[in-house]
Parts: structure tokens; C-alpha cells; sequence
């Protein structure tokens, strides 16, 4: 397992928003991870946790006031910070692919589905016309299209919310990229087409070999799909380990507080719905631990610094000071403060 390479590799990632001259906005703030060729690596956090950024900082298209200040994002060991724009657009369609939470603002509504699926053969593939078609008809069957024949002539508009994603995985994988971002490719539909098209994707991550980054604020997500999993709040890692553990043994108070939030622990744990409170502004992060204001296992020292992310157990890397040196004994004792 150990000598098997990593396909990305992100290192202390920051990317920041200058807002004005006072402000700072630290949207993602050193985050390390790796997704190995054919893995389904997972983000999850609330919103604003800097999910989205990290994505949009390994395709390089972060836009102004933003700016990736510091770190480093390798693709099979080749640095993509120091790419020009011309070097990163054929990397993105090539190497890398991404699909969006909503498939309309990615969908160009004048052209055909066809025409779009066609343009990106022809410019990634070098396809001939008659080619880019037939290949076009065939990725749209590939991804459970039916008469897909008749749909590569239709306009977006004119397909169901589902189809248009179904559209939009299509597009991402016509070139066989190495890996695919997803960022909540599911969470503008309804509950039975989600689970077919995360069922698609897994199918198509298999028959490519593709590595999939999965984005999304569902830990249901997470438990069936993923092979490892990070846990973001207030743009850093808080939280990461194997898909499988975690929801084995979830460590970070604010992991913990997000699975009881999942409508199917609710019913057996009813101590808390949802996480009290909102993730401070990313411009005005507290001294200390970031969720401290939030944590119900708050102690001193957590509003005084920051903790790092340690590995607490094999391969479970956490950051919280209940996992520090002398915090496990603290951890046995502590219970949640009343709210
Ligand atoms: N254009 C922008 N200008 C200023 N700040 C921004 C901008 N875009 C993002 N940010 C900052 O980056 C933080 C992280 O945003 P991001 O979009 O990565 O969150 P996310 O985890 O993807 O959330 P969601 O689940 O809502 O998609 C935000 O909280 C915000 O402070
Ligand atoms: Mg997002």
C-alpha cells in the first residue's frame, strides 16, 4: 500500500481572498491530501468550509480577489501552480475534469448537447467531425441516455435535471481524464436520481480508472461511496482517515456533531440535531480552535491556539487538543457542555 503513488498531491494549500485592506479571507488554509489513481476521495464540511476553493485551486481558476498564495498541487508529480493558463487549459479536459452542483451554469443553453460533447472531442481528442459524433452518441448511451441519438440534437433546456447531469458526466469523461472533481454533483436532485447518478459515477470511475474527488455535505455520501475522506471546516482539514473508519469511529467533536445531524442517526441519537451555530467568517477566524465557539468539549487551551493535525490513531489524522498529549484522559471524562 505504502509505495503505491499518488495520482494528486496537494501540500499546505492556501489559497485567500483579499477583501479589502483589513481583510483577509483564509478560504483554504494549508490543506494537505493525496487521492491515489482510481480512489474516490471525499470533502465534506458545511458550507463555507472551503470545500469548492480547494477544487477550483487544483484547476488553478480562482479568480480575483482571490489568490493561491502558498503550496503546492502536483498531477503524477508535475507542479500545477507554476502553469501558465494556456499549459492549465489542456490539462483541464485532458488530465482533469470537473462537474458542478448545478449542470445549467456549465451547459452552454444555445448550443446542442451534441455540440458540446463534439467540441471537446475535437479540441482535447483532435476527433474529425463524423468521429466526434459517433463518439458523442456513444457516451450518451455510455451514461444511460436513452435515445441518445435523438438527445445529442436537443438544447439543454429541453432535458430533465438528472439527464443535463447525466449530460454533464458525459462531457467529463469524454477524454478519460485521470481525475474527475465532483463538486456536489447531486444535491440539486431528487433523492432516487442522486443515488443513480453517484451509481453512474462509480461505474464510470471503475470502467476509466479514473480518481474521483467527491465534494459534498452528505456523510450517507461518504459512508457508500468513498474510499477516504476529509473533514473541512473554516478552510482547514480537521478530520481524516479512511471512509470506513470514520464512520467507524468519527474523533473530531465536529465530525461527530455533523453525522448526528444525518436524518438516519437522528432517529437512534437525538442529543443534537444539527450543530449549534455557523462557522465564523473565513476573514475573521478566532485565535484558537476554529470550532471552539461551536465545540460542546471546549477547553482553555482551545481559545488560546490552534492545534495541528496529529495522527491520533494509525492512519486517522484529527486536529483537536482532546487528541493531544494528556487530552485522551481529558477526552474520557469530558461530556458535552449543557446547551
Ligand atoms: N469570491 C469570493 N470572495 C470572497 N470570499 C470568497 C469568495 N469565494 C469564496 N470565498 C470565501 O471562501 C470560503 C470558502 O468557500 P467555498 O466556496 O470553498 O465553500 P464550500 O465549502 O464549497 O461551501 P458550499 O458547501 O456552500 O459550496 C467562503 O466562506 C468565503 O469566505
Ligand atoms: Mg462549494
Amino acid at each position: 500500500m505504502g509505495d503505491e503513488r499518488n495520482l494528486l498531491m496537494i501540500e499546505q494549500l492556501k489559497t485567500y481572498f483579499y477583501l479589502d485592506e483589513n481583510r483577509v479571507a483564509k478560504a483554504v488554509d494549508g490543506v494537505s491530501l493525496s487521492i491515489k489513481p482510481g480512489e474516490t476521495f471525499a470533502l465534506v464540511g458545511e458550507s463555507g468550509s472551503g470545500k469548492s476553493m480547494t477544487a477550483l485551486s487544483i484547476l488553478q481558476l480562482i479568480n480575483k480577489p482571490g489568490k493561491i498564495i502558498d503550496g503546492s498541487v502536483s498531477l503524477d508529480g508535475m507542479e500545477l501552480i507554476s502553469k501558465t493558463d494556456k499549459e492549465m487549459s489542456k490539462i483541464r479536459g485532458n488530465d482533469i475534469s470537473m462537474i458542478f452542483q448545478e449542470p445549467m451554469t456549465a451547459l452552454n443553453p444555445v448550443f446542442t448537447i451534441g455540440d458540446q460533447i463534439t467540441e471537446i472531442l475535437r479540441k482535447h481528442k483532435g476527433l474529425k467531425k463524423k468521429e466526434a459524433h459517433n463518439r458523442a452518441v456513444e457516451l450518451l448511451d455510455i451514461v444511460g441516455i436513452p435515445r441518445a441519438n435523438e438527445i445529442i440534437h436537443e438544447y439543454p433546456h429541453q432535458l430533465s435535471g438528472g439527464m443535463r447531469q447525466r449530460v454533464m458526466i458525459a462531457m467529463a469523461i469524454s477524454c478519460e481524464p485521470k481525475l474527475l472533481i465532483a463538486d456536489e454533483p447531486t444535491t440539486a436532485l431528487d433523492v432516487t436520481i442522486q443515488s443513480q447518478i453517484l451509481d453512474l459515477l462509480k461505474e464510470m470511475q471503475e470502467k476509466f480508472n479514473m480518481a474521483v474527488l467527491l465534494i459534498t455535505h452528505d456523510l450517507g455520501v461518504v459512508a457508500e461511496y468513498a474510499d477516504r475522506v476529509a473533514v473541512m471546516y473554516g478552510g482547514q482539514i480537521v478530520e481524516q482517515t479512511s471512509a470506513k473508519q470514520l464512520i467507524k469511529e468519527m474523533k473530531h467533536p465536529y465530525s461527530k456533531g455533523l453525522i448526528q445531524s444525518l436524518p438516519s442517526f437522528k432517529k437512534t441519537q437525538s442529543r443534537l440535531d444539527a450543530i449549534p451555530g455557523t462557522i465564523p467568517p473565513a476573514y475573521d477566524f478566532p485565535h484558537g480552535c476554529r470550532f471552539s465557539a461551536r465545540c460542546p468539549f471546549v477547553m482553555d487551551i482551545c481559545t488560546q491556539s490552534n492545534p495541528e493535525l496529529i495522527e491520533a490513531a494509525s492512519d486517522h489524522h484529527v486536529r483537536c487538543f482532546l487528541y493531544e498529549e494528556g487530552g485522551a484522559d481529558i477526552h474520557e471524562t469530558a461530556s458535552p457542555a449543557a446547551k
